[in-house]
């Protein structure tokens, strides 16, 4: 297969997974997952090309644990229990895209209990279901928190991203379709392939240098792209 084919196979696993959001309700809002996430990364035009990315696919991680024929997220809100699908998802998209993709989704999460702790009147916007997830993921940050947060790489971002997130529950709004996506995501699956194959690293996949994934410092990123570039070739699936 060569560079394009896996750029093509990469781009079909992702939007095949989009799409079997398909008929997914999202959490008791009056959107469907699928629509909720074409509104936030239609709201993102004008972001970085990073974010639109990962406005587009920011709840991904709900949709890639979705046993067949049941409906994960709701489920696991129905059982009182969070899914951590902010994790899951960045790992799941990491194996194509950089931090500045996966770091606002990881995040996306943390950032609602960030904006509900430091914001006044925040709180009081959240739809009815994020506001028992919110709950379910720990309630308010704590001042040490805060300042954990807003030391992160990209914790900025994905306070930017939790806004779009919110604003992308309107029932009665249209948004483009993945289609519209479709060039933006194959420039950066692109500029994966060609950064693997300057690394000496073959295919598209691969997931970012696991120091700065552990440690979330953007110094620790620029440092292991200096040193190491020590990508982890995942199989795609
Ligand atoms: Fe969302």
């Amino acid at each position: 297969m060569n560079g394009s084919e896996r750029i093509e196979q990469a781009l079909n696993t992702i939007e095949e997974t989009f799409y079997a959001a398909e008929g997914m309700a999202y959490l008791g809002e009056d959107v469907t997952m699928i629509q909720h996430q074409l509104q936030a990364g239609a709201l993102a035009v004008g972001c970085s090309d990073a974010l639109v990315v990962a406005s587009l696919l920011h709840d991904i991680g709900h949709v890639i644990g979705r046993p067949e024929g049941e409906d994960h997220a709701v489920q696991a809100l129905t059982n009182d229990r969070d899914a951590h699908h902010d994790a899951s998802g960045a790992r799941w998209l990491s194996r194509w895209f950089a931090p500045d993709v996966t770091e606002p989704v990881r995040l996306h999460v943390a950032a609602k209990r960030y904006l509900v702790a430091t914001e006044p009147g925040y709180a009081t916007k959240l739809s009815e279901a994020s506001a028992h997830t919110l709950r379910l993921q720990g309630g308010p940050m704590s001042p040490q928190q805060v300042q954990e947060f807003e030391a992160i790489a990209y914790a900025q971002d994905a306070v930017t991203l939790r806004r779009l997130d919110d604003a992308a529950k309107d029932g009665t709004r249209d948004a483009p379709g993945f289609d519209a996506h479709r060039d933006l995501l194959l420039m950066m699956l692109a500029n994966t392939a060609e950064r693997n194959s300057a690394h000496g690293v073959a295919g598209t996949t691969a997931a970012w240098c696991a120091i700065t994934l552990a440690t979330n410092d953007r110094s620790a990123d620029d440092a292991c792209h200096e040193r190491c570039f020590r990508w982890e070739v995942v199989e795609p699936g």
